[in-house]
């Protein structure tokens, strides 16, 4: 390399990497001809023609970026235009990412545009043409955005609307744009990565498969339920904003003068925080999402079962596949056969016939963790025969449970993980080559006969079974005298039938204590302070405490944890009863328990995340689009399931006693799940009392709770009638001044409990029920009144101006109105309620006789009812008030009744 002899190109290109290094530090002002901020056509550079400066033939002023013609992975052959960030020598932009250039290739600046083009003249890139006005000048901003200026200084273009892989503060990402991972360290050309702004979120992609969300990260809080216009990082972190300029989500991170996010070739989103723009050293703990590298689709390439051992991962291979000679990580079946390949469907279309290898029940593929299941409501055969049909089609996973089928039409699949918790199964698509057909036993081949397959099955999960739980009993011998409960974030722990006798930190027999995959896991106190980020992101709060977002290790996904913070803690053995209880109710439309916490005094229950948060902010939110009718309809269906559930489902029936907006919960795909069920019996026994005297919430009570009549499932029937109105109207049912109890603590609101403002030690923040209430109408009276009138149309939300169909509206305010019968026997069940829902029963005339205490209660509303103290007062300590209700009484005690004694 002596710079004497003629140096080959390779060596040149060494040459000109060193000077770009000394240039760059030694920053020496007279640097050739770079010019500073401002270039003007017509201007020819190259690599060569601007040696001197390593390509760089531009500067922005304050000197931290460079528009060059540089090949960043010192390959002769790939020369891009690009804006560098000269302190960290990175490429932030670049124009011709698909199409490199030569050393000799030249970016031509004419009053036209920019173009770059190869050495015999073929133009590889060029700005958009024709532009509004000629170029009069080429900039350099500070912010490292680079301009065509026109006539009057006019941005014609500029490279900060064309973001490659990497966003400035100041950039913004609109929804719809997304930045494209380059295909490897060495070249700028795209790769299959991909960051996308939807309306709705921030994804990561990778072949179209969602492997990450800003949604479900742990880190993330979203604001407001309103569609994202765009994405940026700035000094405070990383946003998505509403065309209000508003946050819709946020993460904050560490102050950082220049934040830069770049989407890496490996898939990676990075947030790389420097404390001046023209820092070459980074501040250190970078925003890396997705966190964990199991949540990579390509970790572990190709069917490796990835795991995370510390800060590192390792990759396995699933049972029946064996690791691949040619790929370190990848896997190939262990019979013999062949992976199916999209490569294989073009050449050869001859029908082989193709079987199937089950993956384990706990190997998840990625993309089922966040992508909706390609079809719905198939059965388990037509799933694989939808797989089967489609010669690209690699594998398809199939959740019993929801009938929900993913096919992988990948060109290649991705890694797998590990996760107790997701439901659907995997099926891998294998050839078998025709000329080796032997099998060995292990080869199980899905088109066995199943006399065969199912005793094999069964012996070998008893085997398993066995001998896990041998290991088990070692592991808990040989272990030192830990604690055993708190032993595992994985491990769940359940009674075999009876609830088990957790308790009271004595050595336990070693059969208290049964491990079943799928049943609530017990956490301690520090595990869940770790999954909640040391309780950092609080979203909402109620009477029951705050809950707080979290996310499980291993790809678990999102959760909430409810932190009981009432008095009373009720003991040990009893809460854990009654968690096996709660935790045994199953349903779709009802919040799953996951998990819980019963360390010392501290009660915590860890629930599945609902990421759109409470009804009440998607139907009385100012700022979000509004519930269109058809949704309403959904949400009232999948709640009044939900309950029938409740009532008629389980071994014992359920009374929910506070069925309103803010224990329904909304996500994605149209979830409606009912939350909070259960707890009342999680009280110890003197707040069980003080909480039978406070149950519900006023306006959504039922008048018996001020009689003797007993409480049934009938309370529950009329509080959804309530809850109807409310989503017919789009607006409380009460007026709002009276209406303060509601604590919101911003957030994507999880269980956010409306409780009584005296009780609730979180602070009442004011409702967010949108719709100014036009005066203080007693809502139900007017419903009655118009559903009299036959003025259905009157009596939906102004919002939807007019979208809803007369007839169904009338059919929801029959529903509604029936179930507010005064007398509970005269409302029909929750079951016969779905059934009127789903149109199968059409709903009877509400007994207008049966509704008169709405007309009452209607005129007394706006009334200040003094008399409401004192009944409060009377009928305090007993928890069922003695009074007869009379109707003016009645009328009181409804407003009275949730106030705090
Ligand atoms: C760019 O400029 C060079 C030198 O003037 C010229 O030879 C080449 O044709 C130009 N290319 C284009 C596309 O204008
Ligand atoms: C341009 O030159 C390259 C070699 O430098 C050659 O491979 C390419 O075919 C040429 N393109 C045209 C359009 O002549
Ligand atoms: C364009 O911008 C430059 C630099 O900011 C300024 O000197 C010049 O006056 C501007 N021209 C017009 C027409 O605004
Ligand atoms: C960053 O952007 C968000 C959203 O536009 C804004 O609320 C916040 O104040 C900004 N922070 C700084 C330091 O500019
Ligand atoms: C960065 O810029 C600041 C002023 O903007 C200057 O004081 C500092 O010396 C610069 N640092 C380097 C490394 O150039
Ligand atoms: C594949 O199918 C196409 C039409 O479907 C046919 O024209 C072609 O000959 C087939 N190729 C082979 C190898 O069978
Ligand atoms: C699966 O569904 C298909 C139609 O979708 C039906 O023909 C078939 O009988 C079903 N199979 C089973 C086992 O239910
Ligand atoms: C078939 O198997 C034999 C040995 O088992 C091996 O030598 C041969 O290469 C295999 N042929 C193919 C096409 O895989």
């Amino acid at each position: 390399m002596s710079p004497l002899r003629p140096a080959p190109p390779r060596s040149l290109a060494f040459l000109v990497s060193t000077l770009i290094l000394l240039l760059l530090s030694a920053r020496t002002a007279d640097a050739g001809p770079l010019a500073t901020e401002f270039a003007y056509p017509d201007l020819v550079a190259s690599s060569i023609l601007y040696v001197d400066t390593g390509g760089a033939f531009l500067e922005s002023r304050n000197r931290a970026f460079r528009a060059a013609v540089t090949n960043p992975g010192k390959q002769q052959d790939r020369f891009y235009l690009a804006v560098l960030h000269t302190p960290s020598a990175t490429v932030v932009w670049s124009a011709n990412r698909a199409a490199p250039t030569t050393s000799s290739g030249s970016v031509n600046l004419t009053a036209q545009g920019i173009t770059v083009s190869d050495p015999n003249g073929t133009v590889l890139w060029s700005t958009p043409s024709p532009l509004r006005s000629p170029v009069t000048a080429l900039r350099l901003q500070d912010s490292g955005n680079l301009q065509l200026l026109g006539a009057g200084n006019a941005t014609l273009w500029q490279s900060f609307d064309a973001a490659t892989d990497t966003l400035l503060p100041g950039q913004p990402l609109r929804a719809g744009a997304c930045l494209a991972a380059a295909a490897s360290a060495a070249g700028l050309a795209e790769g299959d990565y991909r960051l996308a702004v939807t309306a709705a979120d921030v994804v990561l992609t990778w072949q179209g498969s969602t492997y990450w969300r800003l949604s479900n990260d742990l880190r993330s809080y979203k604001d407001r339920n309103v569609a994202v216009a765009s994405v940026s990082v700035n000094a405070s972190g990383l946003f998505a904003v509403a065309a209000d300029g508003g946050p819709v989500f946020r993460v904050d991170l560490a102050a950082a003068a220049f934040p830069v996010l770049k989407l890496g070739y490996d898939g990676r989103l990075r947030i790389t925080g420097y404390p001046m723009v023209n820092s070459s050293a980074s501040l250190g703990g970078d925003f890396l999402a997705p966190a964990n590298d199991c949540d990579l689709p390509l970790q572990c390439p190709s069917l490796g079962l990835c795991s995370t051992a510390g800060n590192s991962s390792t990759c396995t291979c699933p049972p029946l596949f064996a690791a691949s000679p040619s790929t370190p990580g990848a896997c190939i079946p262990g019979d013999g056969s062949t992976l199916a390949s999209p490569a294989s469907c073009q050449s050869n279309n001859s029908t082989v016939p193709v079987s199937y290898l089950a993956l384990k029940s706990q190997a998840a593929y990625f993309a089922t963790k966040f992508d909706p299941p390609t079809m719905a409501g198939l059965n388990y055969t037509a799933c694989r025969g939808l797989c089967t049909g489609i010669c690209t089609c690699l594998a398809y996973f199939y959740d019993t449970s929801s009938r929900s089928c993913y096919l992988v039409r990948e060109k290649l699949l991705g890694s797998l993980y590990l996760s107790s918790s997701a439901s659907a199964l995997g099926y891998i698509k294998t050839v078998h080559s025709p000329q080796n057909g032997t099998r060995n036993s292990k080869s199980s081949s899905a088109n066995r006969t199943v006399p065969i397959v199912l005793p094999s099955i069964a012996a070998f999960l008893l085997v398993a079974v066995i001998a896990w739980y041998a290991c088990w009993r070692r592991m808990r011998k040989n272990g030192k005298k830990k604690k055993a409960k708190s032993s595992g974030v994985k491990q769940a722990y359940v009674g075999r039938k009876k609830p088990p006798s957790w308790d009271t930190g004595n050595a336990d027999a070693d059969d208290d204590d049964i491990v079943v995959p799928g049943m609530p896991t017990r956490f301690t106190y520090a595990e869940i302070a770790t999954i909640t980020g040391n309780f950092g992101t609080k979203i909402g709060s109620g009477g029951f405490g705050s809950v707080y977002k979290g996310e499980l290790p291993g790809g678990e996904g999102l959760i909430a944890v409810k932190k009981l913070e009432a008095v009373g803690v009720q003991a040990k053995r009893e809460f854990c009863t009654e968690i096996t209880v709660i935790a045994s109710i199953r349903h779709v439309n009802l919040v799953r328990l996951r998990g819980f916490c019963a360390e010392g005094s501290r009660r915590l229950l860890v629930y599945e995340y609902m990421n759109r948060g409470s009804l009440d902010r998607s139907l009385f939110g100012r700022t979000g689009p509004v519930l269109e009718w058809g949704e309403r309809m959904e949400v009232a269906l999948g709640a009044a399931r939900g309950l029938a559930y409740l009532h008629t489902g389980c071994d014992q029936k359920i009374v929910h006693c506070d069925v309103k907006p803010e224990n329904i919960l909304l996500a994605d795909g149209g979830q409606v799940k009912i939350a909070d069920f259960g707890l009342a019996k999680l009280m110890s026994p003197e707040q069980s009392e003080l909480f039978t005297t406070m149950r519900g919430t006023r306006g959504y009570l039922a008048p018996e709770w001020l009689s003797n009549a007993a409480i049934s499932d009938r309370a529950d029937v009329y509080s959804f009638g309530m809850v109807m109105l409310e989503l017919i109207h789009g607006r409380k049912n009460r007026g709002e001044q009276t209406d303060n109890n509601v604590a919101i603590i911003g957030g994507s609101g999880e269980q956010l409990s409306e409780w009584p403002s005296g009780w609730s030690s979180a602070a009442a923040a004011s409702t967010p029920s949108g719709a100014s209430c036009s005066g203080d109408e007693y809502f139900p009276m007017v419903a009655l009144e118009l559903h009299e009138q036959g003025r259905h149309l009157d009596i939906i939300d102004a919002r939807l101006e007019g979208r809803a169909d007369e007839a169904e509206v009338a059919r929801a305010v029959r529903i509604a109105l029936c179930c507010l019968h005064e007398d509970p026997a005269q409302r029909p069940s929750m079951a016969a309620v779905v059934r009127m829902l789903e149109g199968t029963v059409s709903p009877p005339e509400p007994r207008v006789e049966a509704l008169g205490f709405l007309r009452l209660y209607g005129r007394g509303y706006a009334v200040p009812t003094t008399s409401l103290v004192a009944m409060a007062g009377t009928s305090g300590s007993a928890g069922t008030p003695s009074s007869t209700a009379g109707a003016s009484q009645l009328t009181d005690s409804l407003q009275g009744v949730s106030e705090p004694r």
